[in-house]
């Protein structure tokens, strides 16, 4: 009967209690299977004695049948096993596992060593206290080492355990293990690692894991098991400020309001003043709630509610914060990213901004470079691809709340998501922001749009045209403009070619350049709507989320978007400029229709086609939505 099993029996209460204050170590494994990584994670659970005994029978079935490791258990099974059923349908394949012991609770997260490595060591590595690297004991440090450690350190993580596996195949060689550790202390020396600590091991026949090993006296430390059990990391749990980021208000009935999420760093007690970021307004904890008995005393990881001493103002996204170390608001950062998707990373493009309690639009406004995870060197970059590492400015369309990520590794980070598909395509780290929030805000000034709009008798709006290069945009937008100008209306029109040469002449043909171009004109045509004038934009604009992007600068009914609808062999067939025949021979490069993409609209508010129109009806059709929809009265 273990430990476990006689407090259950004797002591229930003593046991929930332990169970309760038992501290959490959460960690990563780094190295591949050929490393022993899966059989050093299976012995983990295996030896802690965690793994259901239905799991067990079948493992043992399947290696008699695989027979990779001989009568004895393959434990890599177990993990690999496991992972395998949680592939489905997630796009990060991480798989955390859980274990405890007396001392502690467990969690690992077990990333697959495949090329994925950065995107699923960074999702593994992200709320990390400590990694395992494994090194071959025969091979020593290699690439992948050096590769994993430089991410593990941009990770901020600081306890590192260098599992230097299969000391029996190298006859448990206390030479060879000194050896390696010589090099990875050097190797490592400036990556801002707090400690760390080599053990030898055999992860297949248990040396060192859970039990110490007979086959290595020389060796005097702990095994890998203890060394976890007794690592004091409570320098990773920022006692020092209290931050509980509110994730929801919770109302049931009047007479009481509490603010739940989990505590993001510090302690809190009843009584304890606190200060609401961004209000900054000030009460005291009344009660501290949970599932059972109201708590005297809350610290880091655990989901609370709080009810407060003052009725006031708290919404999700807030923080409620200790006096003395309060977290700070900004919308422009510094940022480290991880890119994590297949689609690169657009400077410029919208995306959504999720930190632990609040999401934001956000874009990259300046990629400044890519950092090399092989040797930490620098490179200029236009973009980031799958797994790439990139150091950039961001601009958040609203403030947050949050703290530096080497201050607190959960309120200084964030994801990135694509708008159009949903997927999760960056994580990041806040390194510093770069103004603070309210410096710069919009001044409304005495004359507004509705003035400007008033003076010239119209309504403003934007009219942004979309379609392929040669489908009629320009010729049609410019017999809109002719007939909104004889009704006396003040109108501007931004037509692509034009202004290319001027503002834009920066620009190319890109994906990034595109999305740039279109942002560009989208605040362009915002300054001139609010200006008071009826907009024309004649663009391309191929990518339905900088589209969107436009839309969402206006106000509802100032944004019309005309899908000028020609087939590409319609417009290939006119080819106007003849530009379309140049891309065919491959003289211009990322033409839209040909070797770039075209999203059509699914949204648009009209939509022409030039097939069976001539330009004078499309034209007429678009003023007579004008005047169905109150923009000429
Ligand atoms: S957009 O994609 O960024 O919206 P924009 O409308 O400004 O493009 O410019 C398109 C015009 O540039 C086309 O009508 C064509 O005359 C010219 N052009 C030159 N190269 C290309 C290209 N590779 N793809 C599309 N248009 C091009």
């Amino acid at each position: 009967m273990s430990h476990h099993d006689n407090l259950i029996t004797t002591d229930i209460l003593g046991y929930l209690d332990a169970q309760e204050n038992k501290s959490f170590l959460r960690f990563i494994t780094c190295g591949s299977v050929d490393d022993g990584k899966s059989t050093l994670i299976g012995r983990l659970l295996y030896d802690s004695k965690l793994i259901y005994e239905d799991q067990l029978a079948s493992i043992e079935k399947e290696s008699k049948k695989s027979g990779t490791q001989g009568d004895k258990i393959d434990l890599a099974l177990l993990v690999d096993g496991l992972a395998a059923e949680r592939e489905q349908g997630i796009t990060i394949d991480v798989a955390y596992r859980f274990f405890s012991t007396d001392k502690r609770k467990f969690i690992v997260a077990d990333t697959p060593g495949h090329e994925q490595y950065t995107r699923n060591m960074a999702t593994g590595a992200s709320t990390a206290d400590l990694a395992i690297l494994l090194i071959d004991a025969r091979h020593g440090v290699q690439v992948q080492t050096r590769r994993h450690s430089h991410i593990v350190s941009l990770l901020g993580i600081k306890h590192i355990v260098v599992a230097i596996n299969k000391m029996d195949l190298v006859d448990f060689s206390q030479k060879t293990f000194n050896e390696i550790e010589e090099d990875f202390r050097t190797f490592s020396s400036d990556l801002g690692f707090e400690d760390i600590r080599c053990i030898p091991v055999s992860a297949l026949n248990g040396d060192n894991i859970t039990i110490p090993s007979n086959h290595m006296s020389w060796y005097h430390g702990p095994c890998v098991l203890e060394y976890l059990e007794n690592i004091d990391i409570s320098a990773n749990l920022n006692t020092d400020g209290f931050r509980l980021p509110v994730q929801w208000v919770n109302r049931p009935n009047h007479d009481f309001r509490g603010f739940s999420g989990t505590v993001a760093a510090g302690t809190i007690s009843p009584g304890d003043e606190i200060i609401v970021i961004p209000s900054g307004k000030r009460s005291r904890i009344k009660d501290i709630v949970t599932m059972g008995a109201n708590l005297q005393r809350a610290r880091k990881d655990q989901a609370i509610t709080v009810t407060l001493m003052d009725e006031i103002d708290i919404s999700r996204g807030d923080f409620i914060c200790g006096v003395d170390h309060p977290a700070e608001q900004s919308d422009q950062f510094q940022a480290s990213i991880i890119w994590m998707s297949e689609n690169k990373l657009l400077p410029g493009r919208s995306y959504m901004l999720k930190t632990t309690n609040k999401t934001v639009s956000a874009s990259i406004t300046d990629l400044k470079y890519t950092i090399n995870v092989n040797d930490l060197s620098h490179d200029a970059a236009k973009t980031l691809k799958l797994n790439e590492v990139g150091v950039c400015n961001l601009s958040l369309e609203q403030a947050i709340t949050f703290d530096t990520f080497a201050n607190n590794r959960q309120t200084g980070c964030f994801i990135l998501i694509d708008r159009q598909s949903n997927e999760t395509v960056g994580a990041g780290m806040l390194n510093f922001s770069l103004r603070r929030a309210s410096n710069v805000v919009w001044q409304n000034l005495e004359i507004g749009k509705p003035q400007r709009a008033d003076q010239k008798h119209q309504r403003p709006v934007v009219l942004w045209f979309t379609g392929l290069s040669g489908s009629g945009k320009s010729t049609i937008a410019s017999l809109v403009e002719k007939k909104l100008f004889d009704l006396n209306r003040h109108t501007y029109t931004l037509d692509g070619d034009n202004v290319r040469h001027g503002l834009n002449k920066d620009l190319g043909f890109t994906d990034a350049d595109r999305v740039e171009n279109i942002r560009r004109i989208g605040e362009i045509a915002k300054l001139m709507v609010d200006a008071g004038l009826m907009v024309l934009t004649s663009f391309i604009s191929p990518f339905r989320a900088e589209r969107q992007m436009a839309r969402r600068l206006f106000d509802s009914g100032e944004f019309i978007e005309v899908f000028i609808n020609t087939p590409l062999d319609v417009a290939e067939s006119r080819d106007v400029k003849g530009l379309y025949a140049k891309a065919r021979r491959g003289e211009i490069k990322n033409f839209t229709g040909i070797d770039s993409e075209y999203h059509a609209p699914t949204e648009a508010e009209i939509e022409i086609n030039t097939v069976e129109q001539t330009a004078e009806q499309a034209a007429e059709k678009i003023v007579t939505y004008l005047k169905n929809n109150g923009y000429l009265n």
